[in-house]
């Protein structure tokens, strides 16, 4: 029997186990994923204890993506940009590190709306889920891509890396806001329940856009809202955890499992 397990502190919330263990039994494979609670000093012993117990593949979540690294043998190309890491392949006692987290949202945003490479999108915020999403979209070939943050110089920064696109103020951002089909929320801003300002007006939003929010707990986030007001498309950040998961599993597995139904299952729960 294989096993799989996920690492992170806190870990006792994550919806990890659930959603890879019902793909498990949907797909009849012998396998299990278990929540295994890491504190940030005790890294190395729990990556060589998952070694010894002979695990066949882990994710990472907070606040581990970073620090694994030194602990692997080998990084995928587009982990080693991002220099982080949500999911390791163990494969003849090698451990190998891959980031997840930015195709997944292309593969969440592209089964919301379809293929629209040519589209101008917006990213918000400059963290490391923002050079994800963005080092994910250049990858699947979106290079109409504009990076707006409350600090600008962290924008510009990651524009830099990408070698296109470009940096705006959030007051240039919202001025020029009709100029963009997509918008990308990836601050945390409004996750704190004290703090429900928005990370950027939409007043000027394009008639038909699509706003995304990489947040998927609560699904309904205020940007979500008020974007919705505004009658344009949304897409809120369950398909991007859900992709994510699922494209750790096609590394571990080679086999795509069935995202659809899990992200209509997490759905019900969520609401
Ligand atoms: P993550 O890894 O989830 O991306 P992060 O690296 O801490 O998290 O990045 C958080 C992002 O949210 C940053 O873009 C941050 O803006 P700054 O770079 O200016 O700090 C943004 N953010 C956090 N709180 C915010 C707030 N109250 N208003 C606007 N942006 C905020």
């Amino acid at each position: 029997k294989k096993w799989f397990a996920v690492i992170g502190d806190p870990i006792a919330h994550s919806k990890s186990p659930n959603m890879h263990n019902t793909w498990f039994e949907e797909m009849n494979i012998d396998a299990t994923y278990i929540p295994i609670h890491v504190k940030g000093d005790e890294l190395e012993k729990a990556v060589a204890a998952l070694k010894t117990l002979g695990v066949s593949g882990w994710n990472i979540t907070i606040p581990h993506k970073q620090t694994i690294i030194p602990f692997l043998d080998e990084l995928d190309p587009i982990a080693e940009k991002m220099a982080a890491v949500n999911t390791v392949v163990v494969q003849d006692g090698k451990l190998k590190g891959y980031n997840t987290d930015g195709a997944g949202f292309v593969h969440s945003l592209e089964e919301a709306i379809g293929q629209q490479k040519q589209s101008e999108v917006l990213i918000i915020g400059s963290g490391g889920a923002a050079r994800g999403i963005a080092f994910a979209l250049q990858q699947y070939g979106y290079h109409n891509l504009t990076i707006t943050n409350r600090t600008v110089s962290k924008a510009e920064k990651i524009v830099n890396e990408l070698g296109e696109g470009r940096a705006l103020s959030i007051e240039e951002a919202e001025n020029s806001l009709d100029r963009f089909n997509i918008l990308i929320q990836c601050t945390s801003a409004g996750l704190a329940n004290t703090d429900f300002k928005l990370p950027l007006s939409l007043e000027k939003l394009q008639e038909g856009a699509f706003v995304a929010d990489i947040v998927y707990n609560p699904l309904m986030t205020p940007f979500l809202l008020e974007a919705e007001k505004r009658k344009a498309t949304i897409i809120n950040g369950l398909g991007m955890f859900v992709h994510q998961g699922a494209i750790a599993f096609q590394h571990w597995l080679g086999q795509y499992p069935n995202t659809n139904l899990m992200i209509k299952r997490l759905t019900e729960e969520l609401l």
